[in-house]
């Protein structure tokens, strides 16, 4: 190191220790502001959990069900267009649809008619449980499409999904309109 930058290192330190406190700069700049998700798609609560003895199956289901019914709305707005496509959010709504789909089968076992599910449930398991199967490939297979972030790749993906939907409904709910 040479004299003459040694001066100036020298002198640069002096001053700087001078200015310590007058030149403090601020530690950390402010964490930037979180991108925060439009309220009205904000995660539908959790089907509420009740001790096992109480559990109302039939309401179980049903409130699981508006569950996948609203996800399939909002997914379906989004293909369409009337709602912008932010890949994020999109995955987590097939998320949730895909959870709350599991929920909803898990309240269709022995003595549990009722609600608007038809009594060919209990005597047609096979099959309704076929229709469930297919329901679960269908979103897995939206899932799977979501991951590309691509919209293209998603839309052929909902004519299964809507027909496994539709099949086990005209199958096995009554109408209610
Ligand atoms: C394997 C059968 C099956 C499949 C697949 C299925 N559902 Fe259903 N769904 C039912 C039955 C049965 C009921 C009636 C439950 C009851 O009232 O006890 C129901 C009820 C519903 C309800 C009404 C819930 C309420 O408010 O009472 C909605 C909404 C719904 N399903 C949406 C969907 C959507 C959307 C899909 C596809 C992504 C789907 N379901 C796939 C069998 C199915």
């Amino acid at each position: 190191m040479n004299k003459t930058l040694l001066a100036v290192l020298t002198a640069l330190a002096l001053t700087a220790c001078g200015q310590q406190q007058a030149a403090a700069p601020a530690e950390q700049p402010a964490p930037a502001a979180q991108e925060v998700a439009p309220v009205e798609q904000a995660a539908a609560p959790a089907a509420e959990q009740q001790p096992a003895a109480e559990v109302d199956h039939v309401k179980a289901r049903q409130d699981a069900f508006k569950q996948v019914g609203e996800a399939m709305k909002t997914i379906g707005d989004v293909v369409k267009g009337d709602v912008a496509y932010d890949a994020e959010q999109f995955k987590a709504v097939v998320a949730q649809m895909q959870d709350a789909g599991a929920e909803a089968f898990q309240h269709f076992g022995e003595d549990t008619q009722g609600g608007n599910a038809k009594a060919d449930i209990w005597t047609n398991m096979a099959k309704f449980e076929e229709g469930r199967d297919k329901m679960a490939a269908a979103v897995a297979a939206l899932n799977e499409a979501a991951q590309t972030n691509d919209l293209n790749a998603i839309k052929p993906k909902m004519g299964d999904l809507g027909g496994s939907c539709k099949s086990c409904h005209d199958a096995f709910k009554e109408k209610t309109n």
